[in-house]
């Protein structure tokens, strides 16, 4: 019940219908996963201002609820979802959040229209096993780079595509633009039983940022 009302599953479900390969199921995210991502958020940042994290793939809120009572009341939470009837929806929902409507490829922009240089934490529910590789390419590394170098990357993924062919390319992805990738157990009572990713230390241009100079 929770899952339906909260999360919007109307418009989510319309939403899937319309654009299959971009909402990538027909079920929003639930509870379970929803905390599994949002546990990254608490202790996040603080570099003597509020710490901004990031919703990328937001939909109708399913998984943004979890991530504003995670945050410090400070904190600048910024979601992000592609589909505006889904945006409006999460608009509605006034969790005190900006939601903007855009590609999440324009990440650096949307940061420079709230002021921010970089998140400190980047949330990600977006369908990466339904993008291609160049695409996975792409969106990682614009992500990686909008990240504060000490700023935690976390993705949902579903756990019976693992072995995909675009799930193994993911990661790959992952481990080239982190130097850390943490997967999490599955969570097998979730429909469908998802895990997810957590990332640490962006590199650049191939280098983890933070790592020893003189090694
Ligand atoms: C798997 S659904 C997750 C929705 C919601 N966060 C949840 O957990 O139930 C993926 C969402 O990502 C959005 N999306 C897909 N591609 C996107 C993109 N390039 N930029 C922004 N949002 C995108 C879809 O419209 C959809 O709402």
């Amino acid at each position: 019940m929770q899952r339906t009302l909260r999360g919007g599953r109307g418009v989510f479900f319309a939403a899937a219908i319309r654009s299959p390969r971009d909402v990538g199921t027909l079920l929003p995210s639930g509870p379970e996963l929803a905390a599994r991502l949002a546990a990254v958020v608490s202790g996040a940042g603080r570099n003597g201002r509020p710490p901004v994290v990031v919703e990328l793939g937001a939909g109708a809120g399913a998984v943004t609820g979890a991530i504003v009572r995670a945050a410090a009341q400070d904190a600048v939470v910024i979601a992000i979802e592609k589909d505006p009837e889904l945006a409006q929806r999460l608009r509605s929902r006034a969790l005190g959040v900006r939601v903007v409507t855009a590609d999440a490829a324009t990440l650096p922009a949307i940061l420079a229209d709230h002021g921010v240089d970089r998140a400190d934490v980047i949330v990600s529910v977006l369908p990466w096993t339904l993008f291609g590789a160049q695409q996975q390419r792409e969106f990682l590394t614009i992500f990686a780079a909008a990240l504060a170098s000490d700023g935690v990357f976390t993705a949902a993924s579903y756990s019976w595509a693992y072995w995909t062919p675009a799930a193994r390319r993911f990661r790959h992805e992952l481990g080239r633009v982190f130097s850390e990738v943490l997967p999490t157990r599955t969570l097998w009572r979730h429909l469908p039983p998802a895990m997810t990713y957590v990332c640490r230390h962006p590199k650049v241009a191939g280098e983890d940022i933070n790592a020893d100079p003189s090694r």
